[in-house]
């Protein structure tokens, strides 16, 4: 990788070699006038004189003086390595095949409660692909000051897309018209524990858009980062949850080219979450009076919060208790285990101290982060004659 650091010159160097005349006469009446160019969003008007991008200068959220639309120096190289993963992992769900699938849908196999988790499961879901790209443009976007951090965010959204594209998809290819998708779709609003649950993370990206607390204030940036963690928190606990019901049908045999598509999805929210994890860290670590204790106890508590929503959930969408091979205290068990793993990660106490994962078998649905799309078959999945009802 090229040292960027070495590459940069002074704002004062780049004039002089590329600037015509005329704006190298503004630039030196600004420098008299001693205006800081405040450079935060791409939206924020260009200004002659803004001072090129030197690594020192960046921060992850919160830089100020320095020209925001150039995509060098990259300070944050893990950063333009998870945007070069990101990449890699380029799909698109219209070239899984759906076949299998749609003779299932219109054979009946699924029994009345697997219908129902997978009609909440797709509108849940759909809600919420649809909910964490408008956070990143309407919060994170609005923060975020490293290039390469804003190059990620934007990825990350045009794979939000995809992501409902592949639920559009999936819909269309059971031979499902404009009403039949939109009654799905359309679930999650009439069930009052899925629309507490995205109101909770609608809440938390409201909060962070309107606080009156100035940009940079210690309550505006706990405010971003209470956002952060609950969105965190969708794609590291809510988003595989949602997959594992999906995958819970894929081992007993059915829905299984689904479930090739939200092993694809998965793939892609795992790298979301591990780079929300870094932007929560590296605010901290750049901001270290906002992580107080009031702020980790508050942390905690928000991860409680996300389990509560995920047992009410449980319980609205697998009213019977489960299905083969897949029960609601396993589904809560998990929910708490991945919550463990989040409060780990923040480096908060635990709150449930689980051991053990309570579904290994999902790990047969994660794909290997090297498989490249274009070059991958469709998976095996088990059958369900080794499942019971635990
Ligand atoms: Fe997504
Ligand atoms: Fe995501």
């Amino acid at each position: 990788m090229l040292d960027f650091d070495s590459s940069v010159t002074t704002s004062d160097d780049y004039y002089s070699t590329f600037t015509p005349p005329r704006i190298k006469k503004e630039k030196k009446q600004k420098k008299e006038n001693k205006i800081i160019f405040p450079v935060s969003s791409s939206l924020d008007p260009i200004t002659i004189g803004a001072k090129r991008p030197n690594a020192d200068d960046v921060k992850i959220i919160g830089g100020r003086g320095y020209d925001l639309r150039q995509p060098i120096p990259v300070k944050y190289k893990s950063v333009r390595q998870h945007f070069l993963n990101a990449r890699k992992n380029f799909w698109i769900p219209n070239e899984i095949p759906m076949g299998e699938d749609k003779i299932q849908w219109n054979t009946d196999k699924l029994t009345e409660a697997e219908m129902w988790l997978f009609k909440t499961n797709i509108s849940y879901l759909t809600a919420g692909d649809n909910l964490v790209p408008d956070n990143l443009v309407n919060v994170l976007l609005q923060h975020t000051t490293a290039n390469e951090m804003r190059q990620y965010l934007r990825w990350q959204i045009s794979e939000e897309a995809n992501h409902v594209e592949s639920y559009l998809f999936i819909l269309e290819s059971f031979g499902l018209d404009e009403q039949g998708q939109g009654q799905i779709f359309n679930l999650y609003q009439d069930m009052p524990d899925l629309v507490e649950k995205i109101n909770w993370n609608i809440e938390f990206a409201n909060n962070a858009a309107t606080t009156e607390a100035p940009k940079g204030s210690i309550e505006s940036t706990q405010a971003l980062l209470e956002d952060l963690i609950s969105f965190y928190i969708f794609e590291y606990m809510f988003f595989p949850l949602g997959f594992s019901q999906i995958f819970a049908l894929a081992r007993q045999g059915k829905l299984r080219n689904t479930a090739q598509q939200y092993s694809y999805i998965w793939r892609d929210e795992s790298l979301h979450a591990a780079n929300g994890l870094w932007m929560i860290q590296q605010i901290c670590r750049e901001n270290p009076k906002v992580w107080d204790a009031a702020m980790k106890q508050r942390a905690r508590e928000v991860v409680n919060e996300a389990v509560k929503l995920e047992i009410s959930h449980a319980h609205a969408v697998m009213p019977d208790g489960g299905i083969l091979g897949y029960s609601i205290q396993t589904y809560i068990k998990y929910a708490e285990f991945l919550a463990d793993k989040i409060c780990e990660n923040l480096g908060v106490k635990v709150l449930f101290g689980t051991r053990e994962h309570p579904m290994p078998w999902i790990s047969e649905y994660e794909l290997n982060h090297e498989v490249n799309f274009f070059e991958g078959r469709v998976r095996e999945y088990q059958t369900g004659s080794q499942l019971n009802w635990d």
